[in-house]
This record gives structure tokens, C-alpha cells and sequence, in this order.
């Protein structure tokens, strides 16, 4: 890969993941985590439209992980930062999980039941 930076955090601030869900207020905390905790320049943040994950969100996506985290708060960030950006490792309980549900008769997945 030929990223331009060492770390890229991608925050989801469309429609969906901005409004109540507050995604604004995430990537300002993402801002101040990164002055707080000292992140190098190599660490950059941007602000995305969607990513097609709007039911999981606010949703932010760090690369070149291709981590994705789902239903992140703005409490979150000072431990997204900490753990996975500062220390690589992957906060577990914030990643997203697809969540299908399943069909009436106990089949396969529905997938027009598919949150969106
Ligand atoms: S608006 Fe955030 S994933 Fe769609």
C-alpha cells in the first residue's frame, strides 16, 4: 500500500450517523484525542459522507486496519485512540457486527429483513 499516512481514521459524518447520532461531536473528540494524546502528523482524520452501515451507526473505519467501528459515541474516542491508534490494538467491543436477522422459518437470513 502506498497510504499517505501512517494511520487513517475515517468518520462517518453523513445523514444518518450525524444529527442525533452526533458523528460531528465524534470527529471534534477525534481532533482533541489526537492533541491530547500526542498523535504524530501521520495520523489523520476525514470526515465521510456514508458508508452504506447507517442502522450500525455512527461509524468510523481506520486504516490501514480496515477496522470498522460501529455505534461509537463520543466516549468512545479517548479509548479508540488510546488503544487501537496509540497502542494497535483493537477495541473489541465496539466493532461492528452485522446483524442479520433470521428468517421465520429458522432458514437462511432474510436479506430484505437486513437493517439499512
Ligand atoms: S450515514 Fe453513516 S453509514 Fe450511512
Amino acid at each position: 500500500m502506498n497510504l499517505p499516512f501512517k494511520q487513517h481514521v475515517l468518520i462517518c459524518t453523513g445523514p444518518r450517523c450525524g444529527g442525533e447520532r452526533h458523528s460531528e461531536r465524534i470527529r471534534q473528540e477525534f481532533r482533541r484525542q489526537f492533541v491530547r494524546q500526542a498523535l504524530p502528523a501521520s495520523v489523520k482524520d476525514t470526515p465521510c459522507l456514508c458508508f452504506g452501515l447507517c442502522s450500525y451507526g455512527p461509524n468510523v473505519i481506520i486504516y490501514p486496519d480496515g477496522v470498522v467501528y460501529s455505534g461509537v459515541g463520543p466516549q468512545d474516542v479517548a479509548e479508540i485512540v488510546r488503544e487501537h491508534l496509540v497502542h494497535g490494538r483493537v477495541v473489541v467491543r465496539l466493532l461492528f457486527k452485522k446483524q442479520e436477522a433470521a428468517a421465520p422459518d429458522g432458514g437462511a437470513p432474510d436479506p430484505a429483513a437486513r437493517p439499512v
